[in-house]
């Protein structure tokens, strides 16, 4: 036997041997497949409008994300003095390296975008109940560990837009009484972003992030094996016990499974192809840009500080947020709704009511607070008048809404909680698109570029 031949033998034992020489090559291929993927799964999870592929699509876009921003760093430099340099050398003199450095941009701007819309579908199957309430947790692990190295990455260029950027986000905390200031300095290694806070982010950005990502994915994963496999879809007249025919996980699972990754790979490689990642002058800590942005998923929080008290804005609205998506899963529903889109068909048209609703009330707050309250505003911004009022007001509003969707559509626990999130939810869109698309210099609110 030479030496390839052992080295095989090792990877293939035996029996796989004897099988690999009756059967061919294919064989092995599906067994090492398949310590990966269940060998068959249920006919009904494979429907494209349970999943829209959106995990798989997830999945996809970490690992370019891997990929990529491993070959990144052979050409990165993380200091202010050589941050910037390394980026413009990598665009123009390295074979490819704008492309790179597009395909991994957009793959984690994408990778937000993919992320939320999963979270979204989980939550409006359902598939967040027992016995998945834990894989929901890791879910929300997941979440964080996508925006914070988006967040970490962001400043690594060291350009104005990145050195501003993380200065506005940071300097947020400064409103958090007691522990802010000492928290931003912390995060920052300093009072400003300096090379400290360089070093620290990408410290954070490629080791700390990808080994926390490395170790929560296979965890979600195994979860859901753990559970069965995926959510089974159903119509609300259907039987919940309903499963459905079991079908071979090879090819119909994997050929789609590989299907939807070349279609991710396509829209991302034609996508850094025609479009650049921008790349603004030089980080000058001494010329702000007006106006002064946080990297866009932030915007929601930037925006509510324009409206709330820090306190509020920073510390009590995301804090109950959090608190009520971790508790989700573990509040007792009277109704097993899993695989059930909206609940039921009552609770669909609550969700579009709670959109509606939501878009309009977010808008015309944002209106009133801009061009009454503020104009109108004689002292300084206080905890009262911009704190406990404001959300003393938010408050009521949501309670009411609450009560009455309850009432009047005579719903369960599970379609009025779905509303509340869903006016929470969209509240939140609307003030990042506000945040991003309107609001111009000295973050004015403007009407168009
Ligand atoms: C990096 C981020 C994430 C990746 C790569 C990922 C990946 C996946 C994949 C591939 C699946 C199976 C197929 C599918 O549902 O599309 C799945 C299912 C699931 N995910 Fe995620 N996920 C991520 C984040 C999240 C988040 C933010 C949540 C919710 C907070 C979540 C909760 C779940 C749950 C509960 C399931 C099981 C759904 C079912 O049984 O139908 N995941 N995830």
């Amino acid at each position: 036997m030479n030496i390839l031949q052992r080295i095989r033998l090792s990877v293939f034992p035996d029996k796989q041997e004897a099988n690999q020489q009756k059967h061919g090559k294919r064989k092995n291929f599906r067994s090492f497949l398949l310590h990966f993927r269940p060998r068959s799964v249920p006919e009904r999870t494979l429907k494209l409008s349970l999943t829209w592929g959106l995990g798989g699509m997830a999945a996809v876009l970490l690992f370019l994300l891997f990929g990529s921003g491993l070959m990144l760093k052979f050409a990165y430099e993380p200091s202010p003095g050589k941050a910037y340099g390394s980026i413009v050398y990598l665009i123009n003199q390295v074979p490819f390296g704008k492309l790179l450095r597009n395909i991994h941009r957009w793959s984690a701007n994408g990778l937000i975008f993919v992320v939320f819309l999963h979270y979204l579908r989980v939550f409006y199957t359902s598939a967040y109940a027992a016995p998945r309430q834990f894989n929901w947790i890791i879910g929300l692990v997941l979440f964080s560990a996508v925006l914070l190295s988006n967040f970490t990455g962001y400043l690594l260029p060291w350009d104005q837009l990145a050195y501003w950027a993380i200065t506005i986000s940071t300097s947020m905390l400064d409103y958090i009484p007691a522990v802010g200031t000492g928290l931003k300095e912390w995060i920052l290694g300093g009072s400003e972003p300096g090379p400290k806070t360089l070093i620290n982010f990408y410290a954070i950005h490629t080791a700390i992030l990808p080994i926390l990502l490395l170790f929560f994915l296979p965890f979600h994963f195994w979860r859901i094996r753990k559970a069965n496999g995926l959510i089974i879809p159903r119509s609300p007249a259907e039987d919940p016990s309903i499963k459905g025919e079991m079908i071979d996980s090879m090819p119909h699972l994997i050929m789609r499974e590989v299907a939807l990754a070349v279609v991710v790979l396509a829209v991302i490689l034609l996508t850094a192809m025609f479009f650049n990642a921008p790349l603004d002058d030089i980080a000058n800590p001494g010329l702000s840009p007006n106006p002064t942005k946080a990297p866009w998923y932030f915007m929601g929080i930037q925006e509510m500080l324009m409206h709330f008290h820090p306190v509020f804005a920073l510390l009590v609205i995301p804090g109950l947020l959090l608190f009520g998506l971790l508790s989700i899963p573990y509040i007792s529903y009277e109704t097993n709704t899993t695989g059930i889109w909206f609940c039921s068909n009552k609770g669909r048209k609550m969700v579009l009511i709670a959109v509606i609703f939501a878009t309009l009330a977010t808008v015309a707050a944002v209106l009133f607070d801009e061009f009454v309250v503020v104009a109108n505003q004689t002292g300084p911004a206080n905890m009262l008048s911009n704190g406990l009022l404001p959300f003393s007001v938010v408050l009521a509003v949501c309670i009411g809404f609450y009560v009455l969707i309850k009432r009047v559509f005579n719903a369960t626990n599970n379609e009025a909680v779905q509303a509340l999130f869903t006016l929470l939810i969209t509240s939140f869109v609307v003030l990042t698109v506000i945040g991003v698309w309107f609001r111009g210099t000295g973050m004015q609110l403007m009407w168009g570029a």
